[in-house]
């Protein structure tokens, strides 16, 4: 277990990762608070419900469970879970505990920061995804419509609570796809952390071990580096969105029903690669341990059939995309990327088209 410490612009915070974690909870001041809320999802809740509270020394929270799935993460549901804090007896010194994926961590947050013009919470996050990258760094937000993330807060959470044990009773596609954002943090982060997911890579199991413990804590740190050194995404941050001007794109013409957020990255990080070859900035030999890498992760399912002019219509709505430009976050090397702003779109989709012809090889 380690405790990584993230420096906010309001106050510092701890994000407690790898076993034992939610132990953590036992050191938080507690007594301050009038009233303890967890947020979550039913059945995630009731297989974890014991032993989270067991580890945590928490005492009979008030339980708000929302159903699981993107949809939860709306405007509507916002509202629902407000007006539940409400009726529930909710003050401005009351605290939320957001746990589970990436949708209730964003969902969570982004009630905490603005019930009552906001109140503290913290993120117990419980897929792998939310571990290493959505529960970190305060980013908190609901989509509208098939608009993602459009209404959002920057809202640091008081404590991350990051327990591995969590992760063994998710459907193994999942948990899977959680491991392309693990690579992109590799990637930006430096050989080290790559070679420890080579490692891993095709012996990845929910249960977890040892090895992939320490992946999971390490690329945590990852991003709490970079949410330390750029918090409100000035710049630093928005490497981060490598892999996803792609991803977002695959997720967008799929009407986001044929990809998991990640395996999306996963294919928009092989693009990303492929436009940095094309680009002359990435080694034939590096992009291709990048490729090695991914395909080791799991199967991914098909672009093959995808409309390379409908995904270029889709690249520059990008919502990274300011004032129209699109900004490509590009490899140059494994542990080096970099964001260019005047690629030019054919050969963005030239990159796209050569990641498609791969998957028919291969
Ligand atoms: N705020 C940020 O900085 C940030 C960064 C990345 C992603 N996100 C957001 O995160 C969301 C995706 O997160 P996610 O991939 O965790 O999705 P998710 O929260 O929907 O969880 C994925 C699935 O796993 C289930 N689940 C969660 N924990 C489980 C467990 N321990 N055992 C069994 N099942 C479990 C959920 O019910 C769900 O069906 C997206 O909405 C994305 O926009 C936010
Ligand atoms: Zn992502």
């Amino acid at each position: 277990m380690q405790r990584l410490r993230v420096k906010s612009r309001d106050f510092d915070y701890d994000v407690v990762a790898g076993r034992g974690a939610w132990s953590a909870f036992r050191r938080f001041p507690q007594a301050g608070y009038s009233s303890i809320f967890v947020l979550t999802e039913r059945q995630l809740w009731q297989r974890w419900r014991t032993a989270f509270l067991k580890a945590s020394g928490l005492a009979s929270p008030y339980e708000i469970v929302v159903p699981s799935g993107e949809e939860s993460k709306s405007i509507r549901m916002a509202e629902r879970v407000a007006a539940a804090l409400l009726k529930k007896g909710a003050d401005r010194r009351s605290l939320l505990i957001a746990f589970g994926g990436g949708v209730i961590g964003d969902l969570g947050g982004f009630v905490a920061s603005t019930y009552m013009r906001g109140i503290d919470y913290i993120q117990a996050p419980t897929t792998v995804v939310a571990q290493v990258d959505s529960a970190i760094g305060g980013k908190t937000a609901v989509n509208v419509g098939e608009m993602k993330n459009l209404i959002g807060t920057f809202a640091p959470p008081r404590l991350v609570l990051a327990d591995p044990v969590v992760l063994k009773t998710l459907p193994m596609r999942t948990f899977l796809s959680g491991f392309y954002e693990v690579i992109k943090h590799a990637i930006i982060s430096g050989p080290s952390l790559f070679s420890l997911m080579e490692k891993v890579a095709g012996r990845m199991r929910p249960g977890g071990d040892r090895m992939l413990d320490r992946l999971l804590v390490r690329a945590a740190a990852v991003k709490v580096d970079i949410v330390n050194r750029d918090e409100h995404e000035a710049d630093l941050r928005r490497l981060l969105n490598l892999g996803h001007t792609f991803g977002h794109a695959l997720e967008e013409v799929t009407a986001y029903r044929r990809f998991l957020h990640g395996e999306a990255v996963g294919w928009g990080l092989l693009c990303a690669a492929q436009l940095g070859v094309l680009l002359k900035m990435l080694d034939k030999e590096e992009a291709e341990r990048i490729s090695v890498l991914i395909r080791r992760v799991g199967p991914l399912p098909t672009i093959r059939d995808l409309s390379p002019a409908k995904i270029k219509k889709l690249l520059p709505r990008d919502k990274k995309a300011l004032a129209g430009q699109i900004h490509w976050v590009v490899p140059e090397k494994i542990g080096k990327v970099r964001i260019v702003r005047d690629v030019p779109m054919d050969l963005a989709v030239e990159a796209l088209r050569s990641v498609q012809r791969s998957e028919v090889r291969g």
